[in-house]
C-alpha cells in the first residue's frame, strides 16, 4: 500500500552523505524537509545547492538535545534517523562519544517519535552481522561478534541496541518503525576523512601516493550507489507494509579490496601502486575484519520491487569526477 500525500520529513544527520541525497530526493518530489545536524561529519556544502528552497530548513544542533528533538519531531510527519558517529576510524578514535551519540541519541529520537506517534525509519548497518562472513546474509542471519574490548564491535552493538529499542517500541507501544540495515553505500559527497575506502583510495590515486589496502586485500565488499540506496529508503517509507520490519539494503556485486584498488588505478590513470598495510597499523592492535559481507535483499525486493540500477563502474566514474573537481578547486 502506498501513501504519497506530501509530508514534512525530519532527517537527523541530513547534512551528511546519505542524508543530503535523501533530502534532494524528497525535495524533488515535493515534500518538505527539516534537518537536524551538528555538522560533526556532515557538511553544509552538501546542501548548498538547495539553500534557497523554501521547503528545506536546516537546524544546527545535536540529537542529544532533548528539547530541540522534541520540538522538531512535533512539527514533522515522519522521522528518518540517520545521525550517528559513523566510520570505523572515527569509532576507533572516539569510542565514548560515538557510543553516546549512537545509543543515547537514538533513544532520544525514538522517544520523541513515540511521544507524537510519528513514523520513524532507523538506519542500522551491516556491521551488526559482525564477523559473519557467510553469505548472502539475510535479515535473520546470526550476529558473530568478537570481544566487547574490540571497539569495532561496540559500534555494531550500539546499532543493535537501536534496532532492539525500535522493535520494542513497535511491539509494546505500537510505534510505526522501519529498520534498515545499510551495507556499504558510496557515491558523491562521501567524505574521505573518516576511513571510507572508495573516497580514500581515489584521493590516493589522484595524489599519486600508494593506495593503502588493509590486510591482504582479499576481503570482498559490495558497494551500492547512494541514489539506489535512497530509492530503497523512499520505497520503504512509502509502503505501510514495511512497518515493524527490518530490511537489508545494498548491492550484491562482490569485489575484493585489492581488485577495487587496481580498478581505481586503472580508471584514474594513476601511476601510484598498491601498498598492503596490516590492520594493526591501520587501526589498532587486535582489529578484526570480515572476509565477505554480501546482503540478501530478497525481502526488500519482494515488498517494493527494488533492485540496484547503478554499477561499480557508474560509482567510480562519478566519484572520481567529483574528487578531480574538488582537487582542482582546492588548488585554485
Ligand atoms: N554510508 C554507509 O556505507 C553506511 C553503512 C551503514 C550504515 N550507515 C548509516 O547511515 C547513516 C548515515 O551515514 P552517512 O554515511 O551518511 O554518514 P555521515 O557521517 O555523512 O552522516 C551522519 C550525519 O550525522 C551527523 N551527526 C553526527 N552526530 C550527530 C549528533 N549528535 N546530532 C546531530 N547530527 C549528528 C553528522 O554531522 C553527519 O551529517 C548512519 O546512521 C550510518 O550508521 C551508513
Amino acid at each position: 500500500m502506498s501513501n504519497s500525500a506530501r509530508k514534512t520529513y525530519l532527517i537527523t544527520g541530513g547534512s551528511g552523505f546519505v542524508g543530503s541525497h535523501l533530502t534532494d530526493a524528497l525535495l524533488a518530489r515535493g515534500d518538505s524537509v527539516v534537518i537536524l545536524d551538528n555538522l560533526s561529519t556532515g557538511r553544509a556544502a552538501n546542501l548548498a545547492h538547495a539553500g534557497g528552497n523554501p521547503r528545506l530548513r536546516v537546524v544546527h544542533g545535536s540529537v542529544l538535545d532533548e528539547l530541540m528533538v522534541d520540538e522538531l519531531v512535533h512539527r514533522c510527519d515522519v522521522v528518518v534517523h540517520l545521525a550517528a558517529a559513523v566510520g570505523v576510524k572515527l569509532i576507533v578514535e572516539q569510542p565514548l562519544r560515538s557510543l553516546t551519540t549512537n545509543i543515547r541519541g537514538s533513544e532520544i529520537v525514538i522517544e520523541a517519535a513515540h511521544r507524537y506517534r510519528r513514523k520513524i525509519l532507523i538506519t542500522s548497518t551491516s556491521e551488526i552481522y559482525g564477523k559473519n562472513s557467510g553469505g548472502p546474509l539475510t535479515e535473520s542471519s546470526d550476529r558473530i561478534l568478537g570481544s566487547p574490548a574490540v571497539v569495532r564491535w561496540a559500534y555494531s552493538t550500539a546499532k543493535a541496541v537501536d534496532e532492539i529499542l525500535a522493535n520494542a517500541y513497535h511491539k509494546e507501544r505500537g510505534l510505526p518503525t522501519i529498520v534498515v540495515r545499510l551495507f556499504n553505500t558510496v557515491g558523491p559527497r562521501q567524505s574521505p576523512a573518516y576511513g571510507m575506502v572508495i573516497p580514500r583510495l581515489i584521493r590516493q590515486a589522484l595524489g599519486g601516493v600508494p593506495l593503502t589496502v588493509f590486510g591482504d586485500g582479499a576481503q570482498t565488499r559490495c558497494f551500492a550507489h547512494v541514489r539506489d540506496v535512497v530509492d530503497a529508503l523512499l520505497r520503504l517509507l512509502d509502503n505501510d507494509e514495511a512497518i515493524g520490519r527490518t530490511f537489508n539494503v545494498g548491492s550484491s556485486d562482490e569485489v575484493s579490496i585489492l581488485e577495487l584498488a587496481k580498478t581505481i588505478i586503472d580508471f584514474t590513470g594513476s601511476t601510484a601502486g598498491v601498498e598492503l598495510v596490516s590492520y594493526a597499523e591501520a587501526y589498532e592492535e587486535g582489529f578484526e575484519d570480515m572476509m565477505r559481507r554480501v546482503p540478501d535483499t530478497t525481502r526488500l525486493r519482494e515488498l517494493t520491487g527494488w533492485v540496484p540500477r547503478l554499477s561499480l563502474h557508474d560509482i567510480l566514474t562519478e566519484t572520481i569526477a567529483e574528487a578531480r573537481a574538488d582537487l582542482a578547486a582546492s588548488q585554485r
